[in-house]
This record gives structure tokens, sequence and C-alpha cells, in this order.
């Protein structure tokens, strides 16, 4: 069977230099996923925030390879346009450049996406290195890093602005095509964009960045309880799915479902 081709890495690239703004989204399975395609999102990434949104965890830390590599099948399958990455959970990309290479390349060939992102920046320079040369395209990711959340006595906003520039520079340098900044101030964050040729994609790092990011869950209001600052919730699903469920829940009560016309004669 022949497929719709989808954008490629160079083509994500070319709409930095183009000077047209990236909207990139996670998904986590096959119907949201061709949603999310279907609505023209350049990006799909898999996250490894489906610890959180998706298995109920507090951090993104407890989600497997396994887990994610079952969940990024299920996208790769629906997705037709846009550019697929998926991210290596934790501590993947602390396994050695060699180990790293061997599992994601096996989400390259087993699961139909075409790069992985990891977290990280200067400290990450020679597994992205090491990847690249692979031939596995990297997106990087900097600023807050929830993999490192204990690390970093919880989520809060990056603003060491000598280092985060040293990061994307050492990312960019080590061969990624774009790199994610997360919680950096919006000025710092369009510092950073003037001064790579890759593009940057910010989650809660301003307008400034060539594109942005956020979790499907955060935007559609499925997520109960916090919701960050940066987060703009252009639905209230959760509501809409109580109330469909509430109004089941009183039809089959009533003996109102199953109709006539829900029933065979
Ligand atoms: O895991 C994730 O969803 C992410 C994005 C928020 C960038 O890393």
């Amino acid at each position: 069977m022949k497929r719709p081709s989808r954008i490629t890495v160079p083509q994500l690239v070319a709409l930095k230099q183009a000077g047209e703004k990236i909207s990139m989204l996670t998904a986590y399975d096959y119907p949201t996923a061709a949603l999310v395609d279907a609505a023209g999102i350049e990006a799909v990434l898999i996250g490894d925030s489906m610890a959180m949104v998706v298995q109920g965890h507090e951090t993104t830390l407890p989600v497997t390879f396994e887990q994610i590599k079952y969940h990024a099948e299920m996208v790769g399958r629906a997705v037709q346009h846009a550019l697929v990455i998926v991210d290596l959970p934790f501590p993947t990309n602390h396994l050695g450049v060699h180990r790293v290479i061997e599992l994601a390349g096996q989400l390259l060939k087993e699961a139909r996406v075409q790069a992985v992102k990891l977290e990280g920046g200067a400290d990450q320079a020679p597994v992205i290195a090491g990847l690249v040369s692979a031939g596995i395209p990297v997106m990087a990711h900097i600023g807050l890093r929830p993999q490192n959340v204990h690390q970093m006595g919880g989520y809060k906003v990056q603003r060491d602005a000598e280092k985060l520039l040293a990061d994307s520079l050492a990312a960019q340098n080590a061969g990624a095509f774009g790199i994610v900044l997360e919680c950096i101030p919006a000025e710092l964050a369009t510092r950073i964009t003037k001064e790579l040729t890759i593009p940057t994609i910010g989650i809660g790092a301003g307008a400034g960045c060539d594109g942005q990011v956020l979790v499907l869950h955060d935007l559609l209001g499925l997520t109960n309880g916090f919701v960050p600052k940066f987060v703009k919730q252009y639905a209230d699903l959760s509501t809409v799915i109580s109330s469909a469920v509430e109004n089941y829940k009183t039809e089959v009560r009533s003996g109102k479902f199953p109709g006539p016309e829900q029933q065979f004669r």
C-alpha cells in the first residue's frame, strides 16, 4: 500500500528558514493521533508525558521503553502527514551510545517514527552525535527537564541564561535538528531562537520560539487538577465525557437505552 508522504526532518527545519511557525502536539494512541494529524499539525510527539496523563503517575519517570514503543506503534500507524517523533524515556539516553542507538533504532524500525527526542543539551552531545551518525534524527530538550525533576527540586522555570545558551548550541553542533525549550523566560527563549539555525519548539517559553508544543490532554481539558500557567485549554472534554457517561447511566436505569433503534428485531 502506498502511503501519503509525511513531513520530513529537513522540511520541518526549512519552516524556520521560511519564517513559518511550527505546531507540535503529543498523541499516544491511534484515534487521537489520527485526529491531530488530520487537523494539519506539523509534528506529533509520543511524549513520556504519557506517564502522567495516560498512566496516572506523578512524574514522567515510570514509563518504560516497551510501553513507549507500544504507544509509538499506534501513533505510527495513524499519522499520514505529520513528522512523528518519539521520546526516549528515562533513563534510556544514559545507557551508553551503542545501547541508545540500538533502542532508538528499534523505534524507527518497528514503530514507523522518524525521529527521537531526548532530554539534555551539552551533557548529551556525544549521544546526539552518535544517534545522528547512525541516521537517527534527534530533537533535544533543554530548560525544565521533567526526567530530572528530583535533581531540579520540582517543576521550576529555568533562568540560567549562559548555561541554556551553551546547551542549545552544543545540541545544535552535535547535530540535533530541533530543540524543545521548556519553562524558560520568554526573552531568553527568543534570544536562543535567534542564535540557532535549527527550530526551537517552546512549551512555557513564550511566543518568540519557532514553534509550540503542548500535551494534548492539557489542550483538550482532559487533565484533572493542576493546570500549568503555560497551558491554554481549547476544550473542556472532561465535562463533555462526564455528562455523556452520566446521561448513559440515567438512560440505562430508566430503561430509555437501548431504544427500539438500537435493538435487533
Ligand atoms: O513528554 C512530553 O510530552 C514532552 C513535551 C511536553 C515537550 O516532552
